[in-house]
């Protein structure tokens, strides 16, 4: 492994060919990963003769590598990626969802490829034996974990609903549950369970788990019963990028917040369709979608 690759947040490439490479923030403005807000900058990070070996998203030809951390930097699914030195220009460049720390058996030495992935406190190991290190995008955090994906027994994550909540796309169809343990909440986990919600009700019953349509942007929001966004924590009352996840992804995980909430028992709390929720153009949207709701509490 050497080391750095790339700076992401405040998008300037100091490693190689920096006259090349200076991307001002605007040249890329399109990026809304939310990174870099505590350590300055993401960095990927170079393992060389190695591969993720994993169906890319995406598979493009790119001159060069750092043109390939271009393309992931622009996709906000993207996490980390294979590029292969051999023959630039011939999809060389493979954009991955998944990340190597929660996909350690599928990271291999390879002849070809190298790989790169973002940047995350994963990469020290602090997990125990046995748990995988979840990175947390979007905040220099993580989280440890048995088997990724499956919340069972003694996992940090606590459950927070007692019914499956549900949540629509207009008319005020907002799911809800309570909050039954009191304390400081880092970040919630969203765990799809069924249907599809949808902007245009054309596409129903298969609009997205959390979005409009395919390659949406995500649209469910979590909020106070005020009505106070709790999720994510810089909503602009628009759809927002949620690095790692997409519209039709098995889960969405909030960054935690920089300031953390407290909650009581009690309490309750919703998730709402975004255009439902500001009451945008909500007349031909339509579906519904089923979750599990978990939360990391500060310990
Ligand atoms: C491009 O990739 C294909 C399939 O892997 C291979 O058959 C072909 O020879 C490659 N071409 C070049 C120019 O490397
Ligand atoms: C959800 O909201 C409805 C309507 O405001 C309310 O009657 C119900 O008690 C709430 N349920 C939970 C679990 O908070
Ligand atoms: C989501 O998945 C369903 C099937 O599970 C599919 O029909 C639909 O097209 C997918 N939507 C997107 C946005 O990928
Ligand atoms: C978002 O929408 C709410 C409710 O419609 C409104 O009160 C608030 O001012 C809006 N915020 C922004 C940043 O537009
Ligand atoms: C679908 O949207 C149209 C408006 O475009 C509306 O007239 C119709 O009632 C909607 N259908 C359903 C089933 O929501």
């Amino acid at each position: 492994m050497s080391s750095l690759v790339f700076v992401k947040g405040f998008l300037f490439c100091h490693v190689f060919m920096p006259a090349v490479f200076s991307f001002s923030k605007s040249a890329i403005g399109s990026i809304d990963h939310g990174f870099g807000k505590h350590d300055g900058g993401t960095l990927f990070i170079e393992h060389v003769h190695f591969v993720l070996d994993v169906e890319p998203e995406i598979s493009v030809s790119t001159y060069d590598k750092i043109m390939c951390a271009f393309k992931c930097l622009h996709q906000s699914f993207c996490l980390s990626f294979n590029y292969d030195a051999r023959s630039p220009g011939n999809n060389s460049c493979e954009l991955l969802s998944k990340n190597k720390y929660t996909l350690s058996e599928r990271f291999q030495p390879s002849q070809f490829f190298n790989h790169y992935s973002l940047m995350s406190p994963c990469e020290n190991g602090p997990c125990k034996k046995g748990a995988k290190c979840n990175p947390l995008y979007g905040s220099n955090g993580y989280y440890c974990e048995r088997s990724p994906g499956s919340i069972e027994q003694g996992s940090p994550w606590i459950k927070l609903n007692k019914n499956v909540v549900c949540f629509g796309a207009k008319n005020d169809a907002f799911g809800n549950f309570t909050v039954t343990s009191h304390g400081t909440i880092l970040t919630m986990r969203l765990v799809y369970i069924s249907g599809f919600v949808t902007c245009n009700n054309r596409t129903v019953p298969y609009g997205s788990h959390w979005a409009c349509k395919k390659g949406s942007r995500i649209a469910t929001i979590v909020t106070s019963a005020a009505k106070n966004v709790i999720f994510p924590e810089d909503y602009k009352n628009k759809s927002y990028s949620l690095v790692g996840y997409h519209a039709n992804s098995s889960e969405l995980v909030f960054p935690p917040r920089s300031k953390p909430l407290k909650v009581t028992n009690g309490e309750e709390y919703q998730i709402w369709y975004n255009e439902d929720f500001v009451n945008g153009e909500e007349f031909n949207n339509g579906g519904q979608t089923c979750v599990n709701v978990y939360a990391l509490y500060e310990s």
